[in-house]
C-alpha cells in the first residue's frame, strides 16, 4: 500500500516537482499541462521550512485571508495556507516570498490533509472564506482530520446564529474529541488585514486563550494596546463585528448627506470639499472615514484629467448584508436605531436609479432658494450636525449590543469593543475614546446621550443641526440620516411623546389596554362611546 506524504514531503517534493518540470518543459503540452507548468514555475518561489509545525494555519486566500496570512508571517509566526482553488496559494506563497525577502514562514498546501498535518497542536485554522455554505463546505473538509482540542475560527462576516449552530455541531459530531469553533469579526479591509485589523474573537474562552498571543501581535496597535480583546461567548463576536458594519453604514451616509449639502447647497467645489474633509480630519471628526473622504475628492478621472473620478461614479451604492442584518436585530431587540436604518435605506433607494430618473421628470420639489450662502457658516454648522447625528448613531449600535448581551448573557464589555476599534477597522476614529471614557465612568449607562461630556456636546452643537435639517428640508435635499439622528435625539429627551394616542387607538379597535398616568393597571374602554 502506497504510504500518505507527510506535510513536509507534500511541500518540499511539490518543490522538487516543479524544478524538474520547470527545468525540463517540452513542447508538445496541452493547454491543462502548460497551465499546470506555470503554476508549478510560480511555485518555484516556495520557501522551503524546516520540519517544525506551524503556529497557525489559514483556509480561503483571497481578499482578506492572503492578507491574513502575510501579516501572520510578517509578525513571526509560521503558518500553513490552503485554499479551494491551489492558484491563489502559489499567489500566496509568492507574496510571502516577494513581501518577506524570503524571512516569512508561510507554506502552502494542495491538499487539506497534509495542510492539517503541518499544523503543531492543539490546531488553530482561521478561516477566512466566503460566509454561509463554503464555510459549512470548509468544516466538512476539514473535521474528520482534526483532534482533540483543535479550534476552527471562522473570521467572516458570519451570521451569529449560524456560527452558534456550526459549534453545536461540531460538538456533537465526535463528542470524544471536543473540537473548538469560534467566531472572529476581521474589520479593516484588505489594507487592515496586511497591516493590522480590528479583531472580534467570541467562542470558548481556552480556545481564545490559544491563539491570543497571534492576535495580538496580528491586531493594529494603538496608543493603549492590540484592537482585540476576548469578545464573548459563542457568536458574540460575529454579532460586534456585525454592529461594527451597521455603525459604518451610519457614518458612511451621515458623510454622504453632508457633500451633498456642501456641493448642492454651499456650491463647494472638489478642492474646496477636499479641504474641509482635511480640515475636519484635525478635530473631533477625525477618522477614516472623513481622511479617505477628502481623498476621494482629490482623485481624477483616469479617462479625463480634467475631471475628478467622484462626479463620474454612478449613484448607486450597493451592500452586502451586514447592515441588514444589523436593522433585523434592531427590530429583534426592539431597540429603536433610526439612523443606521435610514443609511441602510437610503442605499436600497439608491440602487432604484431607473425609477428615481423616472421620478426626477415627473415628482416636483420646492421651488429654488435664491440668495447667496455663507459657506463658512454652512460649513461650521454642518461639521457640528455630523458631530451630534454621529454620537446619536453610536448610540443606537452600543444600545444594540448592549441589549443583545443581556438577552444572551455575553457579558459585552462596551468600553473594551470601542477600544479595539480605535484602530484597523473602517469606523477607526477619535471619537472612539470618548465613548470609552463615557463606559468607563459608567459601565451600566443606559445611553450614551446621557453621558455628561456627550450631552454638553450635542447641547452646545443642536442649534447649528436644527439649522442644517431645516436648510436641507426647505431645499428638498434628504437627509434621512441626519434627520432620523435629530428625531431619535429629540424622542429620548423628551417628557411626553404622542403614544398615548397610539394607545388609544390600538385600545380602540383591539382593545389592546392602556395604562394611565395616574394608575400602571391595565385598562380597556369603550373609546366609540364619548360619555359614559
Ligand atoms: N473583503 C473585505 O473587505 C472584507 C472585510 C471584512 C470581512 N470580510 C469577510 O471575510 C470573508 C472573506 O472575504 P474575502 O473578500 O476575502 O473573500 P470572499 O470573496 O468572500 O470569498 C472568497 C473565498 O471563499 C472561498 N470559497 C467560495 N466558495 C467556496 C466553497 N464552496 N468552498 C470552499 N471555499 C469557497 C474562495 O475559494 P476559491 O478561491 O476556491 O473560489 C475564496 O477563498 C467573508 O466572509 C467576508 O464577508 C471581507
Amino acid at each position: 500500500m502506497k504510504r500518505k506524504r507527510t506535510a513536509e514531503e507534500e511541500a518540499i517534493s511539490f518543490y522538487q516537482t516543479s524544478k524538474k518540470s520547470s527545468a525540463g518543459s517540452t513542447s508538445s503540452t496541452t493547454i491543462e499541462q502548460q497551465q499546470q507548468q506555470k503554476l508549478q514555475q510560480q511555485h518555484s518561489h516556495i520557501h522551503i521550512m524546516s520540519t517544525t509545525k506551524s503556529d497557525i494555519g489559514l483556509i480561503g486566500l483571497a481578499v482578506m485571508g492572503q492578507n491574513l496570512a502575510l501579516n501572520i508571517a510578517e509578525k513571526g509566526f509560521s503558518i500553513s495556507v490552503y485554499n479551494r482553488t491551489y492558484a491563489k496559494t502559489v499567489d500566496t506563497v509568492k507574496r510571502a516570498e516577494q513581501e518577506g525577502k524570503g524571512s516569512f514562514k508561510l507554506q502552502g498546501f494542495e491538499h487539506i490533509e497534509p495542510f492539517v498535518q503541518s499544523l503543531s497542536k492543539p490546531r488553530k485554522i482561521i478561516m477566512l472564506v466566503q460566509a454561509g455554505k463554503p464555510v459549512d463546505a470548509t468544516i466538512e473538509l476539514l473535521k474528520n482530520h482534526l483532534e482533540d482540542g483543535d479550534t476552527i475560527i471562522d473570521g467572516g462576516n458570519e451570521w451569529f446564529l449560524e456560527t452558534e449552530r456550526r459549534a453545536r455541531d461540531l460538538a456533537s459530531f465526535d463528542p470524544s474529541r471536543n473540537i473548538h469553533y469560534m467566531g472572529m469579526g476581521v474589520s479593516g479591509g484588505e489594507e487592515g488585514a496586511r497591516h493590522g485589523p480590528s479583531l472580534m474573537p467570541g467562542g470558548p474562552i481556552e480556545s481564545y486563550h490559544a491563539i491570543e498571543h497571534i492576535l495580538k501581535k496580528v491586531a493594529a496597535q494603538v496608543d493603549d494596546g492590540p484592537c482585540v480583546t476576548y469578545i464573548g461567548p459563542r457568536g458574540s463576536g460575529n454579532y460586534v463585528k456585525m454592529i461594527h458594519n451597521g455603525i459604518e453604514y451610519g457614518d458612511m451616509q451621515l458623510i454622504a448627506e453632508v457633500y451633498d449639502l456642501l456641493k448642492n447647497v454651499g456650491g463647494l467645489s472638489n478642492e474646496e470639499l477636499q479641504q474641509v474633509f482635511t480640515q475636519w480630519n484635525q478635530n473631533e471628526l477625525q477618522s477614516f472615514l472623513i481622511e479617505i473622504t477628502s481623498r476621494i475628492f482629490a482623485k481624477r478621472d483616469e479617462k479625463d484629467q480634467s475631471k475628478f473620478l467622484v462626479d463620474q461614479v454612478l449613484d448607486k451604492s450597493g451592500s452586502k448584508g451586514t447592515g441588514k442584518w444589523t436593522i433585523q436585530e434592531c427590530a429583534e431587540r426592539s431597540v429603536p436605531c433610526p439612523t443606521i436604518a435610514s443609511a441602510l435605506d437610503a442605499r436600497y433607494m439608491s440602487s432604484r436609479r431607473d425609477e428615481r430618473v423616472a421620478a426626477s421628470k415627473v415628482l416636483q420639489g420646492p421651488s429654488a432658494v435664491s440668495g447667496q450662502v455663507d459657506k463658512q457658516a454652512l460649513v461650521n454648522d454642518l461639521k457640528n450636525a455630523l458631530y451630534c447625528a454621529k454620537i446619536c448613531s453610536y448610540t443606537q449600535g452600543m444600545n444594540v449590543l448592549r441589549e443583545a448581551s443581556n438577552e444572551f448573557g455575553w457579558d459585552l464589555k462596551l468600553g473594551e469593543i470601542s477600544r479595539i476599534w480605535k484602530g484597523g477597522c473602517i469606523i477607526r476614529a477619535i471619537f472612539l475614546d470618548r465613548i470609552k471614557a463615557a463606559y468607563d465612568k459608567n459601565k451600566d449607562l443606559p445611553s450614551l446621550l446621557m453621558d455628561g461630556e456627550f450631552a454638553r456636546e450635542i447641547a452646545e452643537r443642536q442649534e447649528s443641526w436644527r439649522r442644517i435639517v431645516t436648510l436641507a428640508v426647505s431645499q428638498g435635499i434628504p437627509v434621512p440620516a441626519l434627520s432620523a439622528s435629530l428625531g431619535y435625539y429629540d424622542s429620548y429627551r423628551r417628557l411626553r411623546l404622542p403614544a398615548n394616542l397610539i394607545q388609544a387607538q390600538r385600545d380602540f379597535f383591539g382593545a389592546h389596554t392602556y395604562q394611565r398616568v395616574d394608575d400602571s393597571n391595565w385598562f380597556h374602554s369603550d373609546w366609540a362611546t364619548p360619555k359614559l
